[in-house]
């Protein structure tokens, strides 16, 4: 898939097929992960990929929508091994949900409520925090899923995002639109 369309393709999927993901698949997702730039060449994540179904069960609970991650055939839980990673940790998640898009494979963030049980649940150690927990899984009937063959501008032309006068400026704050 053309790199700009997974981009602007790219949707929130919370329903999911149960079958499994084949491991190159979450191989490459995760490489995905691994590849991406941060501040100071820092790579402050770790990726703990879960696939046993009580595990993703047991994280449903730590989460906002459990429904996400009963249904999920895999969760990636991405932890920061600093305070001040956000940003690195963002855009680590954003490339392995656009790498998964691009596999056929839908994704959605999913912010920890309780994060204590996260951490007990993962065994992960004093040092880290959760950024995100990312739920997959090939979307489920109905779902919204990556375009086999469209235009990008005909994507953008339908998306649910402010319109880009209202978000991208030229030179200064808001002066009028980026586009040319
Ligand atoms: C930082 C962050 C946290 C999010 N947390 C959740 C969440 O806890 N549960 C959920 O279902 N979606 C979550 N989302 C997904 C957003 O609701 C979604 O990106 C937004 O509504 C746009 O969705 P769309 O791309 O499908 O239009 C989160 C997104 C971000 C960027």
């Amino acid at each position: 898939m053309d790199a700009y369309l997974a981009i602007v393709s790219k949707r929130e999927v919370r329903r999911y097929r149960a079958e499994p993901l084949p491991e190159d698949v979450l191989t490459r997702i995760l490489e995905a992960g691994r590849a991406t730039g941060s501040s100071r060449n820092r790579q402050p994540w770790r990726f703990i990929l879960v696939t046993e179904r009580a595990r993703l069960n047991a994280l449903s609970t730590c989460v906002s929508r459990p429904s996400n991650l009963l249904a999920s055939a895999a969760a990636i839980v991405i932890a920061l091994t600093s305070p001040e990673a956000a940003f690195d940790g963002g855009r680590a998640a954003q490339n392995m949900m656009l790498a998964a898009w691009a596999l056929g494979v839908g994704s959605c963030p999913n912010t920890p409520t309780d994060a204590t049980d996260v951490r007990r649940l993962l065994a992960l150690p004093d040092d880290v925090t959760v950024a995100t927990i990312l739920s997959m899984g090939r979307p489920a009937p109905g779902e919204r899923r990556p375009p086999r063959a469209a235009r990008p501008e005909a994507v953008l032309a339908r998306i649910d995002r402010r319109p880009l006068a209202e978000v991208a400026f030229r030179e200064t704050y808001g002066d009028g639109a980026a586009r040319a």
